[in-house]
């Protein structure tokens, strides 16, 4: 299966990816992900896209595109994949399409998950993530068993994203607002949007995706 899943911060992308996962045979890439890695290990990359993170702005096109095909060209995406936060613009979906053309593949299907701007401003204040595997939670909504520890990893912290700050939180907003929205339309005219009620519980958005997933 080729997947894209698609909504604001803080719909749930990564949380419901991580389901995603266990369930079917497909690669998580999340190009959020492989930016904040480069950061954290300052290569050529993360030295280049920092800045961006840190505003709660789009990295460049070029830079996002070149990156997402030399991931999905590699051999374990061949079964499968699934893309978390990417495409991001008009652009990148384009390249995408081009780019799927030229191998002869298609998407399956794009999930959209739908949660308005208050709940989305709400889930990244409380977000914590581990420093060590990257496991997602939430204060409330999915606390860790021990406050402040990664339930995976034991003797690793969660703590908040750079980004989660409100004031770059409320530009995350305006920027998929503005540059990211736009691909909703794009891909029901492709006819390959899914759209999910993304302020249903976890559990509840996942057995929507499933049940869609399952009949195609
Ligand atoms: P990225 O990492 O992709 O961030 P994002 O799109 O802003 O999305 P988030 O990861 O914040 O939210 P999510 O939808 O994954 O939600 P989550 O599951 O964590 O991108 C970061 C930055 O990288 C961008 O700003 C940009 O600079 C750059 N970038 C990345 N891709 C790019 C691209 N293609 N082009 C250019 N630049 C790019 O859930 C959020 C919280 O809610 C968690 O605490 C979770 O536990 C909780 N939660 C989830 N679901 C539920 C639920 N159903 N009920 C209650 N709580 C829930
Ligand atoms: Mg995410
Ligand atoms: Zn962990």
């Amino acid at each position: 299966m080729r997947l894209v899943l698609l909504g604001p911060p803080g719909a749930g992308k990564g949380t419901q990816a991580s389901n995603i996962i266990k369930e079917y045979d497909v690669v998580h890439i999340s190009t959020g992900d492989i930016f904040r890695k480069n950061i954290k290990e300052q290569t050529d990359l993360g030295k280049k896209v920092k800045d961006y993170l840190d505003k709660g702005l789009l990295v460049p096109d070029e830079l996002t595109v070149d990156l997402v095909w030399d991931r999905l060209d590699q051999e374990d995406c061949k079964n499968g994949f699934l893309l978390d936060g990417f495409p991001r613009t008009l652009a990148q979906a384009d390249a995408l399409q081009k780019g799927l053309e030229k191998r002869n593949i298609n998407l399956d299907k794009v999930i959209n998950i739908e949660v308005d701007k208050n709940v989305l401003v709400k889930r990244l204040a409380g977000r914590r993530v581990c420093t060590n595997c990257g496991a997602t939670y939430h204060v409330d909504f999915k606390p860790t068993k021990v406050e402040g520890v990664c339930d995976e990893c034991k003797d690793h912290s969660v703590i908040q994203r750079d980004d989660d700050k409100e004031e770059t939180v409320l530009n995350r907003i305006e920027v998929y607002e503005n540059q990211t929205a736009p691909l909703i339309g794009y891909y029901k005219d492709l006819d390959l949007l899914y759209n999910v009620d993304g302020t249903l519980s976890v559990n509840e958005v996942f057995e929507k995706i499933k049940s869609c997933l399952n009949n195609m």
